[in-house]
Formats: structure tokens, sequence, C-alpha cells
């Protein structure tokens, strides 16, 4: 956690722009790599099937990649979380939405009442975390979930040819201080589920191409382009509430 931090600092020392800097942080080379990325995250979540109405908890958020792309579309509350303060401060500036949260975290929890949250994402976040500690999150996120919500997340797939350089330059920065690169295995994605007792609805790995990308994104029209997202997706649910399970037997 402490190594994204100084991932940014360096990136803000180094850089001649601030948004440059700031969009290199979460990954993104150029600014057209960061509108894209924003926009097939948000293609995603749709796809997972957000709702305007949805409180929407994105775990990670950066510097607002993903939450641009909504602040003009979802209504409900939305809570941004990250461990960088400068990455919270320009997400926050750039959603302009004053009922938006955007908070500080440094552990692997989130910062919400158990079961309020329709939706939690994290787009390239248990990459930069040990399994362990990803397992340990995703614990705290299905406390925050509500019954049948879901947790949509990316990860690095050695199968998928598009991400393997992430290895190669991981090798490279062996033994410097670098930020952590983890993959993780399609078994690890199912036992997680598993054991945490999510159902795990969906895999789609980085080089399929599932994502809508057309004018019709936010409805998917049959015409629509169709993207790879480079990272694979999950998409687990906690499960719904069976009925009269909470009704009171005499
Ligand atoms: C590759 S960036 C992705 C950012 C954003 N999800 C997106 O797709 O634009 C990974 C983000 O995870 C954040 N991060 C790392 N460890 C975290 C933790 N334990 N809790 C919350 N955020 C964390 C980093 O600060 C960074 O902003």
């Amino acid at each position: 956690m402490r190594a994204y931090a100084e991932h940014t600092r360096s990136l803000l020392e180094s850089s001649g722009s601030r948004d440059g800097a700031l969009q290199a942080a979460v990954g993104s080379p150029t600014p057209e790599d960061y509108e894209l990325m924003g926009r097939m995250e948000r293609s995603i979540l749709v796809h997972a099937g957000l709702r305007p109405e949805d409180v929407l908890l994105d775990i990670g958020c950066g510097s607002g990649r993903l939450a641009v792309h909504l602040a003009g579309w979802l209504e409900g509350p939305y809570l941004g979380t990250d461990v960088v303060q400068a990455l919270l401060d320009q997400a926050s500036k750039a959603c302009n939405r004053p009922d938006w949260r955007f908070e500080k975290v440094s552990g692997l929890t989130v910062p919400t009442e158990t079961e309020s949250i329709d939706m939690a994402c994290a787009f390239s976040v248990f990459t930069h975390l040990r399994h362990e500690e990803s397992y340990l999150y995703m614990r705290d996120i299905y406390r925050a979930l509500k019954p049948g919500a879901r947790l949509v997340f990316s990860f690095l797939e050695f199968r998928v040819p598009d991400v393997w350089h992430v290895l190669e330059e991981s090798v490279e920065s062996l033994g410097k201080n670098a930020v952590l690169n983890q993959f993780m295995s399609i078994d690890a994605v199912e036992v997680f589920a598993r054991h945490l007792g999510f159902q795990l609805l969906e895999v789609h790995h980085g080089d399929e191409a599932f994502i809508p990308l057309g004018d019709r994104s936010h409805g998917a029209g049959s015409d629509a382009e169709l993207r790879s997202f480079g990272q694979s997706v999950a998409i687990y649910r906690k499960p719904p509430r069976r009925p009269f399970e909470n009704t009171i037997r005499f």
C-alpha cells in the first residue's frame, strides 16, 4: 500500500503534467488510454447489472478514471476509496459531484455499513495485493454488500498474452521497491468465491471481446462494438436472501 503512494509521488515529481502523472499512476500511459479504460470499466458495470439508482462502492478508485464516466449517469450514492490522497483529490475534482464520497483507507476493509451496497467494483486493485490480502478484502466486501449484490473485479491472468508484459516487467524490477503486480489463476477466483460464500456468476478472460462500447453502451445495443479489457474480469454475487429467511417462526 505504501508502495502505491510512493509510486504516485515519484510520478508527480518526475512528470511535467500533474494530470498526466495522476493518469499514469493508475496505469494509463496516454489520455486516450485513460479515457478508453474508464469507458470500458463503466460498460462492464452496466453489463454486470449496475442501475442508475444503485449504491456503488469503487474500491481503489484512483484518480477517477471510472467515476468521471458515471458522474452524469449514476444518481445513487457513490463511495470511492483509495490509499493515496492525491488520487482521491483528483477524482473528486474531476467528478464535480459534491454528493459523492471519496475516502482514504489504510487497510483491507471498506468504510461502509453492513449490507448497504448494491454493487462493488475493484478494477486493477487485487492485482496490487497479495492473495491473502485480496481474500481478506473480499471478506469485508461481502459484509458490506446487500444480499443479491455483486462484486466486479479485474485480475491479471497468466494465460492472457496481452498482460504477459506485466510479468516480464516485474521480473526486471525484482529487488527494487516497485509496486507489486500479482497474477491470479482462475482456480483462485473459483475457490475464493466458494470459501467466502459468493456465487461466481461470470468470468471473462482478458482477451475475450465482451464489452460493448458503441453509443448504446448503457443499453448494449446489438450493433455495439465489442472490446476486450486486457485484464480478466470476474463477477461475484452475494446470494440473495431466501424468501421468509428473516421471519420469526413460532
Ligand atoms: C491500477 S490503479 C486502478 C485505479 C482504478 N480502479 C482505475 O481502474 O482507474 C490501483 C489503485 O488501487 C489503489 N490501492 C492500492 N491498494 C489499495 C487498498 N488496500 N485499498 C484501496 N485502494 C488501494 C491504488 O492507490 C490505485 O489507485
